[in-house]
């Protein structure tokens, strides 16, 4: 397997403005009218997707120039000059791995906050009250990297330190499980490497550096089941694909220059499990530690699947 191949493309923004008691907005509303954020919020996202909530929609209808994907529990609910989503996974399945934009409000942004890599808060030197709060964030996990000071508020950037997962690196940990899983999955900490395999669902997620020229993403589901487990495989159907280490797309089967992983169904067909010493991160994961492995929401599927039989056979261990 080679290494990852820098930084992702695709970036998730969280963009907002708070108050110093963390206040984003009031009775629907914001709190406050500071035209240089709105310029400063416009020239940001200006071109990029954006994601928001039912709600913030109805407080700011639709901005020109953006993609406005709004998030709604409501399977009618549709607006002109926007498009919908039924969840947050449904939302940044429709941007794809194009950097997008986190626009609130304080559900989408709780919601979206463990797949962040950038927060932008314009962080206003001001006490209100107001009703609706920005989710508070873990100064451990993010670093501030620039402020920029303005007349009674400052843009903040932060970003989210590596690493990205901690989550039983190193040796094997299956004497620590509290609850076995019928399947291996093994956490890397830097680049979020997930493998997963299931005997019976055929559900499989292994970890690639690279499509090899003229690859197909199934070609190489085959290739990397080989080199990573020993086993031959036949691929039913390609399920999804990441681009970068925090995005997962799903494609039609495909070539691409570079992929972290490829997610696909297929079924055993010869050789012998567990040759692979690059598989050397094994974690036995509960499903309760499993549910908060900060991975992108389109592939908690996929993890949920391994809970479902506890007794199914297991790989790597
Ligand atoms: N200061 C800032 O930077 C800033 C930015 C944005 C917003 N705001 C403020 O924040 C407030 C609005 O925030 P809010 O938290 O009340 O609402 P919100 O996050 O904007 O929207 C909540 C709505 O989103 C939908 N939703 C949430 N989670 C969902 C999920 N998992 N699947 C499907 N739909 C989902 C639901 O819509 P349905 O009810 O239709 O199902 C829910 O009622 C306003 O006061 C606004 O002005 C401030």
């Amino acid at each position: 397997m080679s290494g990852p191949p820098g930084r992702p493309s695709g970036l998730v923004s969280l963009i907002a403005a708070r108050s110093r008691g963390g206040v984003i907005g009031r009775d629907g509303g914001m709190p406050w009218h500071l035209p240089a954020d709105l310029k400063y919020f416009k020239r940001t996202t200006m071109g990029h997707p954006m994601i928001m909530g039912r709600r913030t929609f109805e407080s700011m209808g639709v901005l020109p120039g953006r993609r406005s994907i709004v998030v709604t529990r409501q399977p009618d609910w549709s607006a002109d000059g926007v498009e919908v989503a039924h969840s947050l996974d449904h939302a940044l399945a429709l941007t794809g791995d194009e950097s997008v934009f986190i626009v609130g409000g304080a559900q989408i942004y709780e919601q979206a906050l463990p797949f962040a890599d950038r927060i932008l808060l314009t962080e206003i030197d001001i006490d209100v009250d107001g009703d609706t709060f920005f989710p508070a964030f873990d100064p451990q996990r993010w670093r501030e990297v620039s402020r920029e000071p303005q007349d009674g508020f400052a843009w903040v950037v932060y970003e989210r330190q590596p690493p990205r997962t901690t989550l039983y690196a190193g040796p094997r940990v299956g004497r620590e499980a509290r609850q076995k899983i019928g399947a291996s999955v093994a956490v890397r900490d830097a680049d979020r490497l997930l493998l997963t395999r299931r005997q019976d669902n055929a559900l499989w997620c292994l970890p690639g550096g690279g499509i090899d020229p003229g690859e197909t993403f199934a070609e190489a589901a085959v290739r990397e089941a080989r080199e990573e487990t020993g086993l031959a495989v036949e691929v039913e159907s390609v399920l999804a694909v990441y681009t970068d280490p925090d995005k997962i797309a799903v494609y039609p089967d495909g070539h691409s220059s570079q992929t972290y992983g490829v997610c696909f169904r297929a079924h055993v067909v010869g050789g012998e499990a567990g040759r692979s010493d690059e598989v050397t991160e094994v974690a036995w994961l509960t499903a309760d530690e499993a549910s908060r492995v900060p991975i992108i929401p389109l592939h908690r599927p996929l993890v949920h699947a391994a809970f479902e039989s506890p007794s199914a056979p297991t790989l790597f261990v």
